[in-house]
């Protein structure tokens, strides 16, 4: 019941954009998609080649500093990194606290949050050096507080980070290894988790990257910013998604409902359900990490013997959605997490450990963001306007008198 252009106009013409679907928040060099085309490049390089030939430590220094590291500099950024993997024993003991069913996305946010504490010496945002220690210290740091997290939900002994290993080797092992025990890493699965973070490394102004702008906008430290993004990520419309599609294949498969009467709920909009994994903001035409993931999904799926049933559901539900007018006229075709459950579930992560993977891939994406925000000299504090709909001016009623 109200005129929203006059409403706009009496607030100095601003624009109501919800969801900032129209809206730029800033510039940016990093990441470039083009939703129609289905295009997604890092740096200018597309996505399909750093999938086929990078690794997640290689992608994650061309996303901080804008280029592909000599070997020289790319030796130099893994030392760095093995160097700061541990956690401070004070730090281990933080984990205690919460109850063992704790979901580990919050732990994670809160460790990150807490690393400001642990880390005092190297919070100033404007001091260069400082922004890079506290890089190294959180690209090297957040795989084992993951594996630490995950460790406190099954109740089991933490174990150090072994150095000798890759990132994604340490954190396979630091998840499911066994103090006292050899952990045989198992190099396709290594490969496929290499592959899946460079996948999520960046995606330019999402909700989790826009948070961690608008938070460190206000000059707050790093590790501010990135513990902000994990909570943003942690909401199953962004991040929290890859965990969704996974219930939702599971419900299914325990035959709450078949396949065709789900599809109708979907379409009815009955409760507010929605295809999880379907649908994207910017992805218009389809969504290229998807299709690259789609592929490892039955390679994996087929060697490690994956759950088939839940794979089908899937295919069946992407065939149901690609043939039907409700889902093509809008445009939603599946997006990266649509297959991404199937994969971390083969390889025997909990449901609730998928958003954690997410969060481990998007880092260097925030990190790069965050300091590319901080040297923009157009930086302002985000703050957006709001058009106000509430009560015009009335008087005060005493309590005895309402
Ligand atoms: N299932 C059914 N209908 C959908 C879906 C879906 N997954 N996604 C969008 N729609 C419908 C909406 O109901 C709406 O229909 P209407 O025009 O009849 O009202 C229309 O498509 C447009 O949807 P919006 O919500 O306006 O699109 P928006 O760009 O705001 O949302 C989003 C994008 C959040 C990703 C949405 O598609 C969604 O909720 N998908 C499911 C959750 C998901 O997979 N999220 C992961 C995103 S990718 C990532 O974070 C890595």
């Amino acid at each position: 019941g109200y005129d929203i252009s006059a409403l706009l106009k009496e607030t100095g013409n601003v624009t109501l954009d919800a969801g900032f679907t129209n809206t730029a928040s800033c510039t940016s060099a990093i990441t470039y998609i083009d939703g129609d085309a289905g295009i997604l490049r890092y740096r200018g390089y597309p996505i399909e080649q750093l999938a086929e030939q990078s690794t997640f430590i290689e992608t994650s220094y061309l996303l901080i500093y804008g280029h592909l590291p000599s070997a020289s500099e790319l030796a130099e950024f893994t030392e760095r990194i093995r160097q700061h993997t541990m956690l401070h024993e004070d730090l281990k003991g933080f984990f205690q606290g919460f109850p063992r069913d704790a979901h580990p996305m919050p732990v994670l946010s809160s460790a990150v949050s807490a690393l400001s504490t642990f880390y005092q010496d190297s919070l100033d945002p404007f001091d260069k050096e400082q922004v890079e220690i506290s890089t190294i210290r959180l690209l090297a740091k957040l795989p084992t507080i993951a594996a630490y997290a995950y460790k406190k939900s099954v109740g089991q002994p933490f174990l150090y980070p072994d150095n000798n290993l890759s990132l994604a080797e340490n954190f396979l092992r630091m998840t499911f290894g066994v103090p006292a025990t050899t952990y045989d890493l198992d190099p396709e699965m290594v490969k496929a988790l290499d592959l899946l973070l460079i996948l999520h490394a960046d995606h330019e102004q999402n909700c989790s990257t826009s948070t961690v702008r608008l938070v460190g906008s206000s000059h707050a430290n790093l590790f501010a910013s990135v513990s902000a993004g994990i909570n943003a990520l942690f909401g199953p419309l962004h991040g929290g998604a890859n965990q969704a599609v996974l219930e939702m294949l599971e419900r299914i498969n325990s035959a709450d409902y078949d396949v065709d009467t789900f599809m109708a709920k979907v379409k009815n909009k009955e409760d507010g359900v929605r295809l999880m994994g379907f649908g994207h903001r910017v992805y218009k035409n389809y969504d290229p990490r998807a299709a690259i993931i789609k592929k490892t999904a039955h390679e994996l799926l087929d060697r490690m013997g994956g759950n088939d049933e839940l794979l089908d559901i899937a295919m069946r539900l992407e065939e149901i959605a690609l043939a039907d007018d409700y889902f093509v006229e809008r445009k939603l075709y599946p997006n990266v997490d649509f297959y991404t459950g199937l994969i971390y579930k083969s390889m025997g992560f909990p449901t609730r450990m998928f958003t954690v993977l997410f969060a481990l891939g998007r880092l260097p994406g925030w990190i790069a963001q965050w300091r590319e925000m901080i040297e923009d000299p157009a930086t302002k504090i985000g703050r957006p306007r709001q058009v106000y709909i509430g009560e015009t001016e009335r008087d005060y009623v005493a309590l005895s008198d309402r």
